[in-house]
């Protein structure tokens, strides 16, 4: 059982802090937020000791895994100091995305994790989910051939503008990237075009277009502006042998090989399948354990601090190619 504690509590620290309670593989032992009232609440609700002191709490429980889920400016800029303290304590780490808004304190908590030989983990979850796996699966057993090009699509209504221009491009991009980073490899090349949608400061639309270090190609569509999206998030994966299109995240994944006409389906279940997004959370969490409890070296672990870097490195390069008009390479 590997004890374990969350530090901050906002939505998704309280998430977090549910999803430890329910796993078998957990034992939720404490949370943590700077506000006191935050932090009285979670610990009330969920029954366990709370803190607002990192350090205190770390001295006090000990705990072998932590939940980073801060926020911040760019909703990251508060991961850095508790994931160091997390990590100097000697507890492995499941940091939230955006790894962080600022790539030298992502760069020191990827070392610094080596450095200690202890597993950092990024919250990368919408490829935590059947639909993404069995696509991956098809990926594997050689159903795409060498791959030509990837597309994708993120859009969700947030409708406020938040505290930087460059906050939609920052928050919400590192899961589409890391979904096109996991089927297509690194990026070498980046293009971004953006719009503020009227009204707004913040760039709220984006196209991004990428060629990988296989010379395949990319393009991700990002949004903040559709109030009520149908399809939240879409990836098509294209090779000479054949064509994978995973639809709203987790609902369903089709693979159209390039020689038959006829399809394979990957269709979540009614009964045992992923009810909501929050299941993509539950999955990804049980991963992290299952993957500590089974001794994984941090080499091993799935959706990694420098994956979760290199994403956020991607992200960087396209702000720059929107502000200069020039291809980023990385
Ligand atoms: N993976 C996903 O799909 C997904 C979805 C939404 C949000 N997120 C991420 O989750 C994170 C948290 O989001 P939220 O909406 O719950 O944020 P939030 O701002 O509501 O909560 C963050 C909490 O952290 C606390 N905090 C900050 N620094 C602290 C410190 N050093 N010690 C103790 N407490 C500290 C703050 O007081 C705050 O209560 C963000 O990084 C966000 O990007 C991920």
């Amino acid at each position: 059982m590997l004890r374990t504690c969350v530090i901050g509590l906002g939505r998704i620290g309280n998430l977090h802090s549910d999803i430890y309670k329910s796993d078998p593989l957990a034992q939720l032992v404490g949370v943590c937020d700077r506000n006191a009232e935050r932090a009285e609440r979670a610990g009330n609700r969920l029954g366990v000791p709370y803190f607002t002191s990192v350090s205190e709490m770390l001295a006090a429980l000990k705990p072998d895994v932590c939940s980073v889920t801060t926020g911040g400016f760019e909703y990251s800029s508060d991961h850095y100091e508790p994931t160091m303290q997390a990590l100097a304590a000697g507890c492995h780490v499941l940091g939230e995305k955006p790894i962080s808004n600022d790539l030298r304190c992502g760069e020191e908590m990827v070392a610094f994790a080596r450095q200690k030989n202890l597993c950092y983990a990024i919250n990368l979850n919408h490829r935590f989910t059947p639909a993404a796996r069995t696509a991956k699966q098809w990926q594997n057993e050689g159903r795409l051939g060498a791959l030509l090009f990837c597309n994708m699509a993120l859009w969700i209504g947030r409708p406020e503008d938040l505290d930087s221009p460059y906050y939609h491009l920052k928050a919400l991009n590192p899961h589409s990237i890391d979904i096109m980073r996991y089927y297509c490899g690194d990026v070498a090349r980046v293009q971004c075009f953006a719009i503020k949608a009227p009204g707004r400061w913040m760039w709220s639309t984006a196209s991004i277009n990428m060629q990988f270090a296989s010379g395949a190609v990319g393009h991700l569509t990002s949004s903040y502006d559709l109030k009520r999206a149908h399809n939240v998030e879409r990836c098509e994966v294209t090779g000479v042998q054949g064509r994978f299109v995973i639809e709203d995240m987790w609902m369903r994944a089709t693979l159209f090989p390039a020689d038959s006409m006829i399809q394979q389906v990957y269709q979540n279940p009614v009964f045992g399948g992923f009810s909501n997004f929050d299941d993509t959370f539950r999955d990804r969490i049980h991963s992290f354990l299952q993957q500590l409890a089974d001794g994984a070296t941090p080499e091993q672990i799935d959706g990694p601090g420098a994956e979760g870097l290199a994403a956020q490195r991607v992200i960087h390069a396209a702000i720059e190619s929107l502000e200069t008009g020039r291809v980023v390479e990385i």
